[in-house]
């Protein structure tokens, strides 16, 4: 049986049979009542039954998921239409960001689509060709090469092996950015931006990962080696992030393993909480493996393992067992386009807890011993883009509140560049706070910015529970000048 709706897209099935990769229709949501509509993007037989990997059209990949088919709703099944299957905007049809445009003070990584170049940027572009040239030789075994692990797993390379697991948060609505940039993605890096759209990275291929006291349910792709993503669970040790296939690998590694923290520099220590400074070049195989471990829960970024040109911040809480990885953030060593964090991350038994705050506020910090303002590489995930707004706002209002008027003015003045000076906060990110806290009035002939009574308030009561924070007084950190090192 077969009939067809208004929407010649649209048309009723009685056969499970027509669902094929690519399609559209209504699929109930785990743990829930609705029925949103999904993209099928792949489809297996297990067991004799199908399965298939669907992504929820409005929602984060987080909740993408292999369901069966009493889930599919196929009376209201959408046909990609060959025309716009390449068209497509909201699906994961949709190509991610091409990378053209972004010119970067390093070479790119292999295999990216290079910029076009007119006019005065030749020059540099021909530099930037011989460079990269120059670099792609010295990195080409190790650009390529995945973390060399001891023993009993073997190379990571890009898997295609199909797990399933639901690790994800529910969808949020996030408000509009006013001066969000469409900034270009960079092309270099641990975790560059998507430069591909391979099926294979789509889909989940972790099903469970076990670190220290928690077990983890990944959220996305990312290229562990085959062999053991087919695996239930795989156990990675806390302190130097090697992974192993089975609990008992583990141990017998831990019996070996001389690490309690990670390695680099204690740079930081308040209370229970640390920061360690590590080089990617020079603690490479940690980086490589905390590239790989952050990859489970950050969907936008594309992993290599060049992780020379990157500093990594990586935060502990301690107890007698030892430094608990708690999040990291990654930073380049220089940075054309003054960014101050490449990837940010709280595993998830930490999120929700002010820990991205305390890593977003640490990175201000160190952005202000440079002397530098700063912001975070683009594009922003949703849960990135919801922590720095936060942060800034509320860092923003700290000080406009704490202003006194000077001496013979009647109200307290400010400028917007005293406010990057005092935050590091980049001036495209303090105006678009201001502007996104609709606090900026044109009032005869100046600009002037009005808090209200309600604003301050819900401000200090969120300050309050804002408990743990960085005091400078515990950082001890000299700047590098990278620039001036000749080399990374
Ligand atoms: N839903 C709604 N709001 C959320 C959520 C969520 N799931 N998670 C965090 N927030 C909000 C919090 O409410 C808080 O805002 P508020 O204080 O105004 O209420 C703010 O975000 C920060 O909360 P924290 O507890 O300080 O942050 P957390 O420890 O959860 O870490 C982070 C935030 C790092 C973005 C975390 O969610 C994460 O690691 N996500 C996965 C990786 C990722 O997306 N990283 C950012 C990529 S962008 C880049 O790398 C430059
Ligand atoms: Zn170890």
């Amino acid at each position: 049986m077969k009939k067809m709706s208004e929407d010649s897209n649209s048309a009723i099935l009685d056969s499970i049979s027509s669902v094929t990769e690519g399609c559209r229709l209504p699929v109930l949501m785990n743990n829930g009542d609705d029925w949103p509509l999904a993209e099928i993007i792949s489809i297996k037989d297990s067991d004799s039954k199908k399965q298939f990997y669907v992504h929820y059209i409005d929602y984060n990949k987080r909740l993408d998921e292999w369901v069966e088919e009493d889930r599919l709703d196929t009376r209201k099944i959408q046909y990609p239409r060959r025309d716009l299957a390449s068209a497509a905007t909201t699906g994961l049809n949709t190509p991610k960001k091409t990378l053209t445009g972004a010119t970067n003070s390093r070479p790119s990584s292999p295999g990216l689509t290079p910029d076009p170049i007119t006019g005065p940027s030749v020059l540099a572009a021909l530099q930037q060709k011989q460079q990269k040239n120059r670099k792609r030789k010295l990195d080409h075994s190790e650009s390529k090469s995945p973390p060399a692990q001891e023993e009993e797993v073997r190379r990571p390379s890009i898997g295609s092996s199909i797990g399933s697991s639901i690790g994800g948060l529910g969808d949020i609505e996030i408000p509009p950015l006013l001066t969000q940039q469409q900034s270009l993605p960079r092309q270099t890096g641990s975790l560059a931006t998507h430069s591909d759209d391979h099926a294979i990275t789509r889909i989940k291929n972790m099903k469970m990962i076990e670190l220290g006291k928690y077990r983890i349910k990944p959220w996305y792709f990312s290229p562990y080696p085959q062999e053991i993503t087919n695996l239930d669970c795989i156990y990675i040790c806390e302190f130097c992030l090697k992974y192993r296939k089975s609990r008992k690998c583990l141990e017998r590694h831990l019996q070996k393993c001389p690490f309690k923290h990670p390695p680099g520099n204690e740079i930081y220590r308040k209370g229970s909480v640390s920061f360690f400074e590590l080089d990617g070049r020079k603690n490479k195989l940690y980086a490589q493996n905390l590239c790989l471990l952050a990859k489970l829960f950050l969907d936008h970024k594309t992993l290599y393992y060049d992780t020379d040109p990157f500093l990594f911040y990586v935060m502990t809480e301690y107890d007698a067992r030892g430094y608990h990885i708690v999040g990291y953030f990654s930073k380049e060593k220089e940075s054309s386009e003054d960014y101050n964090v490449a990837c940010i991350l709280t595993l998830p038994p930490y999120q929700r807890k002010g820990y991205g705050k305390l890593l977003i506020e640490f990175s201000y910090e160190l952005s202000k011993f440079e002397g530098k303002t700063g912001s975070p590489e683009k594009p922003l995930s949703d849960l990135g883009l919801l922590s720095y707004r936060s942060y800034w706002k509320q860092t923003i209002l700290e000080i406009l509140i704490a202003l006194k008027p000077q001496e013979g003015q009647e109200k307290p003045q400010l400028t917007i560049n005293e406010i990057c000076e005092q935050t590091s906060i980049k001036k495209e990110d303090v105006i678009s706070t201001l502007t996104n806290l609709e606090l900026i009035n044109y009032y005869r002939g100046q600009y002037i910015l009005t808090l209200n009574k309600d604003l301050v308030d819900s401000h200090k009561k969120i300050m309050e529970k804002r408990k743990i924070r960085i005091d400078s007084k515990y950082l001890h950190w000299t700047p590098k000048d990278w620039a001036k090192r000749g080399k990374w």
